[in-house]
């Protein structure tokens, strides 16, 4: 297992601290970018040797120019990039606003916009790189449908995420650009959403069928081993998605009987 340059938003908390965990033990060279500077160097901490923070708000894209510039001074390369910094919403379709749109396009997908267009042409320049995405299993199919406009970025996110592969295949094969879509994870995600989370990290309880963060980051460690196009991290997410897209219409019913 080679060591790697690897840099990676929304590392001060969930996914994203604990892929820095496994990354760092594993000896790889990680660059960590989050808004909370506190919470970054205590992961930086536990994250061994000479891990670099860089303070960033990847709805900037001053930000996130600002991040890559570091990542080289500091490393003189990046091996692998990760857009994993994300939030959000609790807000049925007819209920959003204007600036719940703004925002939650902002940092689910503008900001990994800021990301590719930053790295990728380093990626160029290196004759490789990898490229990582982090999307969701709400991009795919309807099933928390007070996620609304977060899931619609994400679906976006993917799509411009594999536009983007289609534009490097054939002159770049030694570039990847891979989407990871997790289902429910074990984070402080659903408290951070926009609006909060009905029933969800306040002690009442956390829902069924998730993963631990640190099950989403192996998956992802893996991913960087042997990079592939899409990934989902739940072993049940491709079947649902499979039924969902065959008869949505089934599925749909089926799943607001059972609430
Ligand atoms: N948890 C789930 O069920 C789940 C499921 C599918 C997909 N995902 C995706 O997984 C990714 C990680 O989420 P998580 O579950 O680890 O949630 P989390 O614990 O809430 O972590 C979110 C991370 O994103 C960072 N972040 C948020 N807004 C940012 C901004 N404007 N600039 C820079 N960093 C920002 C946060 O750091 P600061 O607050 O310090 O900036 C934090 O490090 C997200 O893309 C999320 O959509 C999560």
């Amino acid at each position: 297992v080679s060591k790697k340059v690897v840099v990676i938003t929304g590392a001060s908390s969930g996914i994203g601290a604990e892929l820095a965990k496994l990354l760092g033990s594993n000896g790889d060279r990680i660059v960590l970018a989050a808004r909370r500077e506190q919470k970054l160097n205590e992961i930086a901490a536990s994250s061994g040797r000479d891990a670099v923070t860089v303070v960033t708000d990847v709805t900037k894209r001053e930000d996130v120019d600002h991040l890559k510039k570091v990542a080289l001074e500091k490393c003189g390369r990046v091996d692998v990039w990760i857009n994993n910094a994300g939030r959000g919403i609790s807000r049925h379709v007819l209920d959003l606003s204007d600036d719940d749109v703004d925002q939650m396009i902002a940092v689910n997908f503008k900001s990994a916009l800021y990301g590719m267009q930053a790295i990728v042409p380093c990626f160029q320049q290196q004759g490789k790189g990898h490229l990582i995405n982090v999307s969701s299993f709400l991009s795919q199919v309807p099933l928390v449908s007070f996620r609304s406009v977060y899931s619609a970025a994400k679906a976006a996110l993917n799509m411009l995420t594999a536009n983007l592969r289609m534009d490097l295949l054939n002159e770049y094969p030694d570039i990847h650009v891979s989407v990871v879509m997790p289902g429910v994870v074990w984070t402080d995600f659903g408290k951070n959403a926009l609006g909060g989370t009905p029933n969800w990290g306040s002690g009442g309880g956390r829902p069924p069928h998730g993963q631990t963060a640190a099950e989403v980051a192996a998956t992802i460690a893996e991913l960087i081993e042997h990079p592939k196009s899409e990934v989902y991290t739940n072993p049940a997410s491709p079947g649902l998605a499979k039924r969902y897209r065959e008869d949505p219409d089934t599925f749909e019913r089926e799943m607001m009987k059972r609430g």
